[in-house]
């Protein structure tokens, strides 16, 4: 697809040397991008979005003057080298997203992240690098707070992704990439999200969070994969994204070997516990399903405990007060009914928590 800018800032042009440094945010349209895209332009710097709209939408990017926007894919050299031109600083965060994209589009998901990554910092020279990896590189763990260095490898990456390589190995491949730049001694950083959340994110691709609180507004049954004990962490988008403009900030200081970073919540609640707090937080009088993983996702193994060990985040920032989990649902509550006003209206008010447990996703 041909590189389209649809507004542009002349703010280098026009000598305005006191805004901050030109940043390049791949899949900046999408969930996590849009708020990242925010606090850039609020801490002053002049950003540029790279984006193939397959997942995000442009009505989410602000206005800006200080603000462009290239459309195209991360895997095709045209709009990438229209946009890594003269930037500062790249984040990329352009992927296949999400448990049933990611089953679906396989094949992309990988290509996207091990192909796009390497096309992204080649067309990038040497400007520092905030890669976003995933949580997934950790494979079907085996419970308790996982470390950097308890990746797991291409094996265990693999049997996450259920034998052909797709997300968790694209991301494995993503990390290898910025270890290569590193070595040359580019800034590198690679985050390690788990289960980022709030408001803005789409229900469209099976997230558990918005796609629990929009089944209950519409009052149909939130459907469990699994027995709903399979617990996780919750981020929300915000601590997050302030997490990666911290870190941002201070490129020199970036360590050239020890380049993941687990950037989380600690807290962990069981699928199960969530779809209550869901129905409790919405007031539906919906019934909670199981359905069995293997169904929802033949060939495909759930991961039943996943939590971050984050000592080298509160070694690089400090401590991090990440919101708990049920102000995170009624922020996505109310996001989601300021969307739909006549949800509210088919919605009965809060009663006591419905029995049962969900899984996860
Ligand atoms: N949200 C989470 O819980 C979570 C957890 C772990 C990792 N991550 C990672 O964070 C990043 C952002 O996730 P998100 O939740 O904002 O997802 P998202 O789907 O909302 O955003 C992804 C964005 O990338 C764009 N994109 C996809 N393929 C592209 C391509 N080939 N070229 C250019 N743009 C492309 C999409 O249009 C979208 O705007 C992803 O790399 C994801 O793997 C997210």
């Amino acid at each position: 697809m041909a590189a389209r800018v649809l507004f542009q800032t002349s703010a280098r042009s026009h000598g305005e040397a006191s805004m901050g440094e030109r940043i390049l945010l791949s899949g900046g349209c999408g969930f996590i991008g849009s708020h990242l895209v925010r606090a850039l332009l609020g801490a002053g710097h002049r950003v540029t979005v790279l984006d193939d709209l397959s997942t995000g939408a442009l009505t989410s990017l602000p206005a800006s003057p200080h603000l462009e926007f290239v459309q195209g894919s991360i895997l095709d050299p045209v709009p990438v080298t229209r946009a890594a031109r003269g930037v500062d600083a790249v984040v990329h965060l352009a992927g296949v997203v999400g448990m049933r994209l990611a089953t679906e589009r396989r094949e992309e998901a990988h290509r996207v992240a091990a192909e796009g990554t390497r096309r992204l910092l080649e067309a990038t020279g040497d400007a520092p690098a905030l890669l976003v990896s995933s949580s997934a590189v950790y494979g079907l763990g085996k419970g308790g707070p996982v470390r950097e260095e308890d990746a797991a490898g291409p094996g265990g990456c693999l049997q996450y992704d259920g034998g052909l390589p797709g997300y968790a190995s694209g991301k494995l491949a993503l990390e290898a990439a910025g270890a290569e730049h590193a070595a040359r001694g580019r800034p590198v950083r690679v985050l390690r999200p788990f289960n980022v959340v709030g408001p803005g994110q789409s229900a469209a691709y099976g997230m558990v969070l918005p796609t629990f609180v929009r089944r209950a507004l519409e009052g149909r049954p939130l459907v469990v994969h699994d027995d709903g004990e399979q617990t996780r962490t919750f981020s929300d988008v915000r601590t997050f994204v302030a997490c990666a403009v911290r870190l941002l900030s201070r490129p020199e200081a970036w360590s050239p070997t020890d380049l993941a970073v687990n950037v989380g919540a600690t807290t962990p609640i069981r699928i199960g516990e969530l779809a209550r707090l869901v129905v409790e937080e919405t007031g539906a009088e919906v019934p909670v399903e199981f359905v069995p993983y293997h169904r929802a996702f033949p060939g495909r193994r759930d991961v039943r405990a996943r939590e971050p060990d984050v000592s080298r985040l509160r070694s690089l920032l400090g401590p991090v007060e990440w919101p708990g989990m049920r102000e995170i649902v009624r922020d996505v509550v109310a996001w989601r009914r300021a969307l739909a006003p006549s949800w509210r209206a088919t919605v009965p008010p809060p009663r006591p928590a419905a029995s049962g447990t969900a899984g996860g996703i």
